[in-house]
């Protein structure tokens, strides 16, 4: 089925030829008007996908907890900024807010802000979290300067990225082009030869790779503020340390899905290549590491003990449950990594150790 956004973005090569696949994802994801993060409502059980924060309470109290220790860590300023980037339902924050509404003066010091460009989900965040008078911003580049503490969960993963594919030529960059019929979008590598080669590992024939430049900008963007201004910002996604193939993949309604097909109703993303944020960051980083052991070293047992305690036999299961989703290696502890990013004035962040 072609979509509206499919028609504008079939009607766009035609008149200026095939674009990147960072250009395609870019418009199937940000369009003003018809893209997916800015109209669909797509996180939790009736969207598309479901997230750690929606899997359990504690994945975000512990990352409260991280927060109100690195706040400390660097000296307790109040002011201080805390920025989410694509809050989602805002229920990461939530807990967070809640778990460390004790740390003495952590509450009245902050400032609540929100990068969000998705209208709906603008408003489920004024729901959970408009108690804490947050601003929300288009950009992390809007966010008042001062000293910050910056947490992502899932969100450079929706950042585009170009792919690459090794021919006997060389590297060629996959584009999108429009199917002969004139309407349907297809893929096809570019004859000639790619600027970003240099930047390509030496591969064998058939290779594929990716290049993720907003997510670089980001990271560098990040880095920069904390040396300037301090802080700390901690990044949670699916990915690699380094190196991978072709990771661009679509999911509709909990499943996988065509790519190309119904741009604007369908999520796209891309696994985060951690390596390539750590370089761009240009500041102390620490990790990545596994989310499963990045929350066991937080205390993520313990936590799910204290509240088995409290709960009756159906909700004990659902914790044990949740639990697992969240560390075990063939559910989301692996897969799913973290990095810190400091401005190297503070000690070495909890759920970290020298070595990593
Ligand atoms: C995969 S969801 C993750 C939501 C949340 N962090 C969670 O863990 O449940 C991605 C979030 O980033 C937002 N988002 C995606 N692309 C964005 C962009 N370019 N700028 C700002 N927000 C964006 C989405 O609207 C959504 O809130």
């Amino acid at each position: 089925m072609i979509t509206e956004l499919g028609r504008l973005i079939a009607r766009r090569i035609a008149l200026t030829g095939p674009i990147s696949t960072a250009d395609f994802m870019a418009e199937a994801l940000g369009h003003p008007r018809l893209g997916y993060y800015r109209r669909a409502l797509p996180v939790g059980a009736a969207g598309d996908f479901t997230t750690a924060p929606e899997i359990s309470q504690m994945f975000g109290e512990l990352i409260g907890a991280w927060l109100a220790e690195r706040w400390l860590s660097i000296g307790a300023p109040s002011p201080v900024r805390l920025i989410e980037l694509g809050p989602g339902r805002g229920t990461l924050m939530a807990d967070a807010l809640r778990a460390t509404r004790g740390v003495p003066g952590f509450h009245a010091a902050l400032r609540l802000h929100l990068v969000e460009t998705n209208v709906p989900l603008r408003a489920e965040q004024h729901r959970t979290l408009g108690a804490s008078a947050p601003a929300w911003h288009e950009r992390f580049g809007e966010v008042p300067p001062g000293p910050a503490l910056i947490v992502a969960n899932e969100f450079f993963d929706a950042l585009p990225v170009r792919q690459f594919q090794k021919t006997a030529q060389g590297w060629r960059e996959r584009m999108v082009g429009v199917a002969p019929d004139g309407g349907s979008l297809v893929f096809a590598l570019a004859p000639g030869a790619t600027p970003f080669a240099r930047y390509l590992p030496d591969a064998p024939e058939g290779a594929q790779a990716e290049i993720g430049e907003a997510g670089r900008a980001l990271a560098a963007a990040i880095g920069a503020r904390l040396l300037r201004d301090g802080g700390w910002a901690l990044i949670v996604d699916y990915g690699y340390d380094s190196g991978a193939g072709a990771s661009l993949q679509a999911v509709r309604g909990h499943r996988g899905a065509s790519i190309l097909d119904r741009p604007g109703e369908t999520d796209l993303s891309a696994h985060v290549d951690f390596a390539a944020l750590a370089a761009s960051a240009k500041a102390p980083t620490f990790g990545p590491i596994a989310q499963g052991d990045f929350l066991r070293r937080l205390g993520i047992l313990q936590r799910a003990e204290s509240l088995k305690a409290r709960a009756n036999e159906s909700q004990r299961a659902a914790i044990d449950a949740a639990l697992a989703r969240l560390i075990d290696p063939d559910q989301m502890g692996t897969l799913f990594r973290v990095l810190a990013v400091g401005d190297g004035r503070s000690s070495l962040p909890a759920g970290f150790s020298e070595a990593e």
